[in-house]
């Protein structure tokens, strides 16, 4: 069993278009207590790939980053041995919390010791930056500044817990969509990660809250109008550091300010916004074993 957290970034910064079509970043990644979980069962040589999923709504063929992530990890060692997957979701989809890319990270990791592989994590690195922008981070998971495309890993020091309460909203948020609206925008020179840095490395949860930051969040806005609600109202309670927007949306978290973790996540649940979900940092990524955090 692979346990597959999701994760918020907690500044996220758009420095421009690249010649690729992507986006050059500068963000902060958190992988936070709220987990899908990847059973792998390994075939034989020549057997197949193929996936189970608890959520009806998602595809289980090719277009899955699971079996995305397996093709890619046969492509790089020539192994040609097959997989069952089993995959209980947990993290919603279309809220900016990465849950199909640290599913395909759960892959990597579960497949090179299934399949006796024995890579590097710098080598299901490379691997990952093929298969998403995002999949390399749950590699690493903890809280790490990325760049380049997202795929560019630094883990950074966090030496406190913070304690977060998510909600996602009844509307998801395309990725592309929010990257292409951000183009019509015009916005002032880039602002920089390393002072959130600081903040976490300092375990500071106000300094933390008031640079939470995500440039993304005024395309967001934009295509979905509803979600400015959300954000006034979990401002309005008046029980968070800080109030931001993970990857393109729709999700959006307070950071809790010392023990009102669960006050919040009551309060939170009867905003009537979506899903609440009260979750902590975890120190590390997608893990191989049983169940761990949430
Ligand atoms: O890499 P991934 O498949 O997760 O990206 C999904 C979409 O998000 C891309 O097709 C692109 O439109 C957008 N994106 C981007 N710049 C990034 C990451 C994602 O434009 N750094």
């Amino acid at each position: 069993m692979v346990r597959c957290p999701a994760k918020l970034n907690l500044f996220l910064e758009v420095l421009g278009k690249r010649a690729d079509g992507y986006h050059e970043l500068d963000t902060v990644m958190q992988a936070i207590g709220l987990c899908d979980e990847l059973r792998i069962t390994p075939g034989e040589e020549g057997e197949e790939l193929s996936l189970a999923c608890s959520d009806p709504s998602l595809p289980t063929d090719g277009r899955n980053l699971v079996l995305r992530a397996a093709l890619a990890l046969r492509e790089r060692t020539s192994c040609r041995k097959g997989a069952r997957f089993a995959l209980t979701k947990r993290i919603p989809t279309q809220a900016g919390l990465g849950g199909g890319s640290s599913d395909a990270a759960g892959a990597l990791v579960g497949l090179n010791a299934a399949w006796g592989l024995g890579l590097s994590r710098e080598e299901l690195r490379q691997v990952a930056a093929t298969v998403g922008s995002d999949v390399a981070f749950f590699l690493y998971g903890g809280t790490a500044r990325c760049t380049g495309r997202g795929e560019v890993v630094e883990p950074a020091p966090a030496p406190a817990a913070f304690h977060y309460v998510l909600v996602c909203p009844n509307v998801g948020v395309s990725t592309a969509e929010a990257y292409g609206r951000l183009a019509a925008l015009t916005y002032g020179p880039p602002r920089a990660s390393i002072s959130v840095l600081a903040a976490i490395a300092q375990g500071s949860v106000e300094g933390t809250g008031q640079r939470l930051f995500n440039r993304l969040e005024s395309a967001a806005l934009g295509l979905r109008p509803i979600l400015r609600e959300v954000r006034e109202l979990l401002a309005q309670t008046g029980l968070f550091a800080g109030v931001g927007m993970t990857g393109s949306g729709s999700g959006f978290f307070g950071l809790c300010r010392g023990d009102d973790w669960e006050r919040a996540h009551d309060t939170a649940a009867h905003l009537g916004l979506g899903q609440a979900y009260a979750v902590r940092s975890l120190p590390d990524g997608v893990v191989a074993g049983p169940a761990q955090g949430s």
